[in-house]
């Protein structure tokens, strides 16, 4: 049965993961100011944004989201949105020259701050506080007053969004993003990445289409669509009072959106039926991800489905699967074939982060690089296998220099962890080890691409 909709229906379902904030009228105060705040995005973005996923999902493009798994505000600095900016740019480059298909950039940044925790405690030495739900909720330091959801922060995670959401579009748009640019910061990656002899032809290859295009007098100069570039933010929709605050009415259409952000996700934790964070997206216009893990049998995606995108928007619903290295084929398969069943063509993207979390000797939270790249293998195998198009990838990445993620090039051993380790959250991959990912990647997209091509023959 569908009920009408509005911003604040989702109060009258069950909320799981949200904060219990001390005082009522603090957080009514706060909600009630971020509501007239101005919106971070324009719902015509909003739509840009979906339709570029429409041809994704129709197999025409490719969708690369990155970025923090939390966004913190101890490590807001122009450098570190710079980095990343810069390492998604270089990522995109190397997967749209393999795949000859656009690739839809989106980050998870400007707005990635709350996060749903698998216990609402944690114990450390014998002492239990509150489990820390992100910043823009309450404070990772480990004491009890730390712990204690403050709204307030909503505002400064609003600040810190509008801020780092400016430099994006600076970077995007005012000659940063430059492609011969980002190519000569990949040249220069490979000159110090020890696995550069097996990128090289690739690189190579890349030098020299930008040359012949040059020659043919297609450079920055020429043509702006080589000066910059679309850049799209995306986060988590979890921390709903946030989310609610930021849904504004479009002007244009009528239609309600969330401007937080361009796209917003759905966690493996709340996509369950009756959620309230299920009621909130089904009724905004941005496109949605959803998190698919072990957990999600294809009877209930269907329902969700149903609810979430009812009228089958094209680009309206991007499924992120998260399972695991070893479980990707087996639980992806009978989800795709559902899916496919029904006849919807979601956008489908792998995030090989969240299924393959392991704890080091030393209690770090770490990921094998081996285990990431052996789930997207599984993932493309899965897509081959079904006729679909696995269109996209979801990943937790930085552009500095961290010890979070095991192996890559510069082999990071459980020792090496403890370096760097800057993670608030999950940990995430480097900017040497991101752009590895992207080459090993582009060997997939290109097989991808030779198969399209054989059957079109
Ligand atoms: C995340 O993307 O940081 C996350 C918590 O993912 P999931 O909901 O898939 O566990
Ligand atoms: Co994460």
């Amino acid at each position: 049965m569908v009920t009408s909709w509005a911003p604040d229906s989702w109060r009258a379902h069950e909320a799981r993961q949200l904060p219990d904030y001390p005082h009522a009228a603090v957080l009514a105060d706060v909600e009630a100011r971020i509501a007239r705040f101005p919106p971070l995005v324009f719902a015509g973005e909003a739509r840009a944004l979906t339709a570029e996923l429409a041809t994704v999902a129709a197999g025409k493009g490719f969708l690369l989201q990155g970025g923090d798994c939390a966004e913190s505000f101890a490590e807001f600095h122009p450098d570190t949105i710079r980095d990343t900016f810069r390492v998604i740019l270089q990522m995109a480059v190397v997967l749209t020259y393999a795949s000859k298909l656009p690739v839809v950039k989106v980050g998870r940044m400007a707005g990635q701050f709350a996060k749903p925790r698998s216990a609402p405690m944690e114990e450390v030495g014998g002492v239990s506080l509150p489990s820390y739900r992100g910043d823009n909720v309450n404070d990772i330091a480990f004491t009890p007053e730390s712990r204690i959801p403050d709204p307030e922060r909503m505002v400064r995670g609003y600040n810190q969004s509008a801020a780092t959401l400016n430099l994006l579009r600076a970077f995007a748009q005012g000659g940063y993003a430059n492609l011969l640019q980002v190519h000569r910061w990949t040249l220069d990656f490979m000159g110090r990445s020890p696995w550069a002899e097996r990128y090289q032809a690739l690189a190579d290859r890349i030098g020299d289409a930008l040359d012949f295009m040059a020659a043919c007098g297609l450079d920055p100069e020429t043509v702006p669509q080589l000066q910059g570039t679309h850049f799209y933010t995306s986060h988590e929709a979890l921390l709903l009072p946030y989310e609610q605050a930021l849904t504004r009415r479009d002007s244009l259409t009528g239609d309600w959106y969330d401007c937080s952000a361009h796209m917003v996700w759905i966690g493996d934790r709340t996509r369950f039926e009756g959620s309230a964070h299920v009621e909130f997206l089904r009724g905004i216009g941005n496109p949605i991800g959803i998190k698919c893990g072990p957990s999600l049998n294809p009877d209930t995606l269907l329902r969700l489905l149903d609810t979430i995108d009812p009228k089958r928007v094209p680009g309206r619903v991007t499924l992120i699967t998260r399972y695991g290295h070893d479980k990707v084929e087996p639980g992806l398969a009978p989800l795709v074939r559902a899916v496919k069943r029904e006849g919807r063509l979601p956008l489908w993207s792998c995030d090989p982060m969240h299924g393959n979390v392991v704890k080091s000797p030393a209690g770090y939270k770490t990921r094998p690089f081996e285990r990431i790249l052996a789930e997207v293998r599984g993932f493309f195998a899965v897509h081959r296998a079904e006729g679909t198009h696995g269109g996209g990838i979801h990943i937790e990445m930085t552009g500095q220099n961290v010890t979070e993620c095991t192996g890559g090039a510069i082999a990071i051993t459980d020792e090496g962890l403890a370096a760097r380790y800057h993670t608030h959250c999950d940990p995430r991959l480097n900017a040497g080890q991101s752009l590895e990912l992207a080459f090993l990647l582009a060997d997939m997209l290109n097989d991808e691409l030779r198969e399209r091509e054989r059957h079109a023959a």
